[in-house]
């Protein structure tokens, strides 16, 4: 079995970018499982905190999700054309202590998506990224892209994904996806 984790970076009930990975778990190719993760319970990373408490259990939740999967999928919001805070934020966290990131992310495949209400789709917020991911030394999978502009009209007031249209496009997507993760996980 495949396993994906998918993270979605809004804490919203209605968020479109959860409502995208809901839907990418029903349709996730035969032998492939995708876990969608929240952010939801992750406190603001103080380091000094970090210091003399340790790694909250959001956190650590987080961490062993990601080094256990196959692959990770980040569903991205766009806030002011970058990456919204919560999200970093999480990331941020689960790069920590930064001597496990070797472990966590290096050489993970990572595909990024994303939804909007805008007619770019957070186009820049997947691109603003590449320079984490890079950090992180992931192995980002850049085969497709997967822009979901004018989501008002694509999920409904649940955010649940119903335009068939998007559906395809996020099951095409996947399924590459997918056929990259096991060809790395093949390689290893
Ligand atoms: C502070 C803030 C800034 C935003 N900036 C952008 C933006 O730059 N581009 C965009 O497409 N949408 C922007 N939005 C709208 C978000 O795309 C919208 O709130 C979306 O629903 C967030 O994703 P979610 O549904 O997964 O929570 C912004 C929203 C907020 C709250």
């Amino acid at each position: 079995m495949t396993q994906i984790v998918g993270i979605a970076g809004s804490l919203r009930h209605a968020s479109f970018n959860l409502g995208l990975l809901r839907a990418a778990a029903e349709m996730m190719p035969d032998g492939t499982r995708l876990e969608v993760k929240s952010i939801a319970g992750i406190p603001l990373l103080n380091t000094d905190e970090e210091a003399q408490s340790g790694t909250p259990p959001a956190v650590d939740d987080l961490k062993r999700a990601i080094a256990a999967a196959d692959g990770v999928i980040l569903a991205t919001p766009e806030y002011n054309n970058g990456i919204p805070g919560v999200f970093k934020n999480a990331i941020d966290w689960a790069s920590r202590p930064a001597t496990d990131i070797p472990r966590v992310f290096g050489g993970k495949p990572f595909a990024v998506i994303g939804a909007s209400p805008g007619a770019f789709g957070t186009l820049l917020a997947q691109d603003a990224w590449l320079p984490v991911l890079r950090m992180l030394g992931v192995d980002l999978w850049s085969g497709e892209r997967l822009v979901v502009s004018r989501a008002g009209q694509n999920f409904d007031d649940d955010g649940n994904l119903v335009d068939t249209e998007v559906r395809d496009r996020l099951q095409a997507y996947l399924a590459k996806f997918v056929v990259h993760v096991r060809s790395h996980t093949r390689e290893r």
